[in-house]
């Protein structure tokens, strides 16, 4: 099978589509034959080397969403061959950028049976990481008021829909070219973050969610209640000492880290089923392409997902 390698941390250039031997799953695992590849931001941290104390030296594999149909089931896996599924590999760096990948059962589910692989490839990493901020980290019920900044991208789409689906009052932050699609997701009120300083938005907020996360709770801190939380997506050295400064107070900051669950991706296609929530694609690219969904995403400027198609 083929599969993309990072032969270099740094640029796309140290990236190579090479053939090595089919994989094989083991106790737990599924063989799943890639049909779609979601892309995230954190597909180019890994390439650059941003983690390498983690992901250890080249080559290695990357990608972390896939859709795709079970080939191959080890032992004790609970999905069968023939399944359609969608799910989020948790290893570090990943490896859904293949023709086949051995993935856990346990972080994969049946996608939704509505939906294309290359829709479904769009939604494991992005709507966990949107659900387990909104729903686990900040418990945003019904009647909650959140500030969702950066709203527009991969994660604040599905946080959007996510938000409106625990019946939140949100206020949405992107540029003004896409204030309409926040308003149809979700949003109930949408400021230009180019325009207006979100330090001066209108609160109080019970959670901003700092999707883009150039924000900070010493910045915005003002805006919330006072058991209000401030979540990030960045995991960097300010976040981390807010959260550690924060961890015992009521008015808090933390760092949402994304994982992948069945129960979740079940949760999520459910959603997709009656309505209530769909992948918005920006660009759709054939599998060889993948150098360019890096430049694309690189941009910062993506409106919904990214996805590779495979076959
Ligand atoms: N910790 C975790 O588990 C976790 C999980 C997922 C993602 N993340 C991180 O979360 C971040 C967002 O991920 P994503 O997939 O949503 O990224 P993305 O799709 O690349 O985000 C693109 C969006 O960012 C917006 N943006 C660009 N500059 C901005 C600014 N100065 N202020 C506010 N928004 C701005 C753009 O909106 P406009 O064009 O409308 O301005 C664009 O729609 C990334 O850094 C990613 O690595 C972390």
């Amino acid at each position: 099978m083929k599969r993309v390698e990072i032969q270099r941390y740094g640029s796309v250039d140290g990236l190579a589509l090479v053939e090595v031997p089919d994989p094989r799953p083991g106790r737990g695992e599924l063989l799943v034959r890639v049909h779609a590849i979601g892309v995230n931001p954190k597909d180019v941290m890994v390439r650059k080397g941003r983690f390498k104390i983690l992901t250890g030296r080249p080559p290695i594999t990357l990608g972390h969403d896939v859709a795709g149909e079970v080939i191959a089931a080890g032992p004790g896996a609970t999905l069968a061959v023939g399944d359609r599924v969608y799910g989020m590999i948790n290893h570090f760096s990943g490896r859904a950028y293949a023709e086949l990948a051995v993935v856990d059962d346990a972080d994969f589910a049946r996608m939704p049976p509505s939906l294309s692989f290359e829709e479904a490839a769009a939604i494991p990493l992005a709507a966990q990481t949107a659900l387990q901020a909104l729903r686990d980290l900040a418990r945003v019920g019904a009647g909650s008021r959140v500030l969702i900044h950066g709203a527009s991208g991969g994660v604040g789409t599905f946080a959007l829909q996510i938000a409106r689906e625990l019946g939140a009052e949100i206020t949405a932050t992107s540029s003004e070219k896409n204030r309409e699609l926040c308003l149809s997701l979700g949003a109930h009120r949408h400021v230009d973050y180019r325009a207006q300083d979100p330090a001066t938005i209108e609160g109080p907020f019970g959670c901003i969610f700092d999707v883009f996360g150039n924000q900070s709770l010493a910045k915005l801190g003002h805006l919330l209640v006072p058991d209000g939380i401030y979540v990030n997506t960045i995991p960097n050295a300010a976040v981390f000492r807010e959260v550690a400064a924060t961890l015992f107070r009521k008015k808090r900051a933390r760092l949402v880290v994304v994982r992948s669950k069945k129960a979740d991706l079940e949760l999520l296609a459910s959603m997709v089923e009656r309505g209530a929530l769909r992948p918005i694609l920006a660009t759709t690219l054939p599998f060889e392409e993948f150098r360019k969904a890096h430049e694309l995403i690189e941009t910062r400027r993506t409106v919904g997902k990214i996805v590779l198609r495979v076959r």
